[in-house]
C-alpha cells in the first residue's frame, strides 16, 4: 500500500480583525514576539512540507505576504467574504486537490503542530468528510457552537449571531479547525449559501452539507490550545499561555525561573541549562543567555548574548555582547555595539556605546562611555566621560592595558591614553597621554586661611 498523500493546509488570514481595533492586520500582532500568523505556519510544517501549505490573504495583503516564507503559496481573497469563500478561492487555485486538507485560522497561534497531527490522524483512521477540532469553554460567546442530535454526533455548526436562546447555552465550540476529505469539501463547498446574520459564505455550513453525504466527527481537544484571538483582551490571554509554555520548557531543560508569570521570553530567543531567572526579565530577538547566568530582575534584552556565569540585573542591553562572569548593573543602559569581555563590568548609571572593553576592564559608577576601546584591566573613575561628539562627528576614545582613569576625567576624542597610563581626578584630557605617565588637568587649589572665623566675623558686625 502507497502512503497517502501528504496534508494540505489552508491557512486563513485575509480578514482585518475589526474587533482588535488596531491598523496592524490581526494576523501581524505579535504572541511572545513572533507574529500570530507564522505560529500557525511552524504548526502547519509539523505535518506538511512548505509547497503544501496556502495562505489566504486580502487585508493589507502587502504586509502579510512579507513575513512568510517563500516557499509557502498565498491566495488572494479582495473581498473578505467570508470563511467558506476563502477556503473556495483556495480551492479554485488548485489546492488541495486530493487526501486531507486541513484548514486553520490565522488567529490561533496556541495551536500546537501535535494537535494538527492527532487531527490527521483521526481523519485518516475515519471514513467521515469531516473532522473538526471543538473545546468545551466555560464561556462560549463570539464561538460557533457545535450542535449535536440525541446521539451525540455532530448535526452543524451554528454562529453566535445565528443561534437560538438553546443554542446559545451549549459550550462546545468550533475552533475553526478542520480536517476535511478533499472530495467531500469539493462537493459542498459551491452550495454555500449567505443566508445569515453577516450575509458571508460560513466554512462553518460545510459541515451539516457534508454530514448529509457521509458524516462528520468531532476530536474534543483542550481550549488553551486552540481558542481564537478576536480582541486585544484575548492577544493578552493567548500570549500568557504562550510564555508560561515557554517558561515551562525551560523549566523542563534546567533553567532556573523564580516567578515563570513575571518572565517574558520570546520564542526566538536561547536560555541555556544552568541559567536564573529573577523576575521581571524580558528576553527579546536573537538574545542568548549562557549556562550559570543570572539575569535579573528588572532586564531587558534585545539582539544581545550573555555569558556564562555573567549577572546582569536591571539593566537594558539592545544588540550588546556580555562576557562570561561579566558584571552588568544595577542601572545600566548598554547599547549598540557594546562587547564586554570576560570578568568585565559596566556598573551602576553607566550607559556605554559601540565600546569595547577588555578582559577585566571596569566601569562601576556614573560614566558614559561611546565609541571606545578600553583595554584589559583598566578601570575607569566613577563620573568619567567620553566626550565622542564634538558637534559634528563622533571621534574615539583608545584607553590602553592597565590604565587608570581618575574620576571625573572628561575624555575628549578623539584622544589616547597609553598603556599603565593615569589621568587625574577632574582632568580634561585633550591630548594623547604617554604610557605610563600620570596627565592632571587641573587649576591650583587656592587656600585662604581662616576663612570660616573671618567670615562668621563680619557676619556678626553687621
Ligand atoms: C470563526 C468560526 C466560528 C469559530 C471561530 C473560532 C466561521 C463562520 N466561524 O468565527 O465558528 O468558533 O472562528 O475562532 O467560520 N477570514 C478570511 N476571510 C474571510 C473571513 C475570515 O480569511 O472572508 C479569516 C480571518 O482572517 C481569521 C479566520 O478566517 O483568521 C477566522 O475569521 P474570524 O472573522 O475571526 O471568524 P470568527 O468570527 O472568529
Ligand atoms: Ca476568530
Amino acid at each position: 500500500m502507497s502512503d497517502p498523500p501528504t496534508p494540505t493546509v489552508i491557512i486563513l488570514a485575509a480578514g482585518q480583525g475589526t474587533r482588535m481595533k488596531s491598523d496592524l492586520p490581526k494576523v501581524l500582532h505579535e504572541v511572545a514576539g513572533r507574529p500570530m500568523l507564522m505560529w500557525t505556519v511552524e504548526a502547519a510544517r509539523v505535518i506538511t512540507s512548505d509547497e503544501n501549505i496556502a495562505v489566504v490573504i486580502g487585508h493589507q495583503a502587502d504586509l502579510v505576504r512579507a513575513i512568510l516564507p517563500t516557499g509557502i503559496k498565498t491566495v488572494t481573497q479582495r473581498d473578505q467574504r467570508g470563511t467558506g469563500h476563502a477556503v473556495l478561492l483556495a480551492l479554485e487555485e488548485g489546492v488541495g486537490s486530493e487526501g486531507v486538507v486541513v484548514v486553520v485560522p490565522g488567529d490561533t497561534p496556541q495551536l500546537r503542530g501535535e494537535v494538527l497531527e492527532q487531527l490527521v490522524d483521526f481523519k485518516t483512521d475515519s471514513s467521515s468528510g469531516v473532522v473538526l477540532l471543538t473545546a468545551n469553554v466555560e464561556a462560549p460567546t463570539g464561538f460557533g457552537r457545535v450542535i449535536r442530535d440525541t446521539d451525540g454526533t455532530v448535526v452543524r455548526i451554528v454562529e453566535q449571531r445565528d443561534a437560538t436562546e438553546s443554542e446559545l447555552a451549549v459550550s462546545e465550540v468550533n475552533t475553526s479547525v478542520y480536517a476535511f476529505d478533499a472530495a467531500a469539501l469539493r462537493a459542498v463547498i459551491g452550495d454555500l449559501k449567505t443566508d445569515n446574520a453577516q450575509q458571508e459564505m460560513y466554512l462553518t455550513d460545510t459541515v451539516g452539507l457534508i454530514r448529509e453525504r457521509g458524516g462528520v466527527q468531532a476530536m474534543v481537544g483542550d481550549a488553551d490550545d486552540s481558542l481564537g484571538i478576536n480582541t486585544l483582551g484575548q492577544l493578552a490571554d493567548v500570549d500568557a499561555v504562550m510564555r508560561m509554555r515557554i517558561n515551562q520548557e525551560l523549566m523542563d531543560s534546567g533553567v532556573k525561573i523564580l516567578d515563570p508569570s513575571r518572565t517574558y521570553i520570546d520564542a526566538s530567543v536561547t536560555v541555556e541549562p544552568g541559567a536564573t531567572i529573577y523576575p521581571d526579565v524580558y528576553l527579546q530577538g536573537g538574545t542568548t543567555v549562557a549556562d550559570q547566568a543570572v539575569v535579573g530582575p528588572s532586564v531587558f534584552a534585545i539582539d544581545s548574548e550573555i555569558g556564562t556565569g555573567a549577572r546582569v540585573w536591571y539593566a537594558v542591553l539592545r544588540e550588546a555582547i556580555i562576557g562570561p562572569r561579566t558584571e552588568v548593573g544595577p542601572y545600566a543602559s548598554v547599547r549598540k555595539g557594546t562587547v564586554a569581555d570576560a570578568g568585565a563590568k559596566i556598573g551602576t548609571f553607566v550607559e556605554t556605546k559601540n565600546t569595547h572593553l577588555g578582559e577585566g576592564a571596569k566601569v562601576p559608577h556614573l560614566s558614559y562611555i561611546g565609541d571606545a576601546r578600553v583595554g584589559q584591566n583598566s578601570n575607569i573613575g566613577a563620573g568619567s566621560i567620553t566626550c565622542n561628539y564634538d558637534g559634528f562627528e563622533k571621534h574615539e576614545t583608545v584607553i590602553g592595558d592597565n590604565v587608570r582613569i581618575g574620576s571625573d576625567t572628561m575624555l575628549v576624542a578623539p584622544v589616547e591614553v597609553g598603556d599603565g597610563a593615569w589621568t587625574g581626578a577632574g582632568s580634561v584630557i585633550s591630548r594623547n597621554v604617554s604610557p605610563g605617565a600620570l596627565a592632571v588637568e587641573r587649576g591650583n587649589q587656592k587656600e585662604i586661611p581662616d576663612y570660616a572665623a573671618k567670615r562668621k566675623a563680619k557676619a556678626d558686625d553687621t
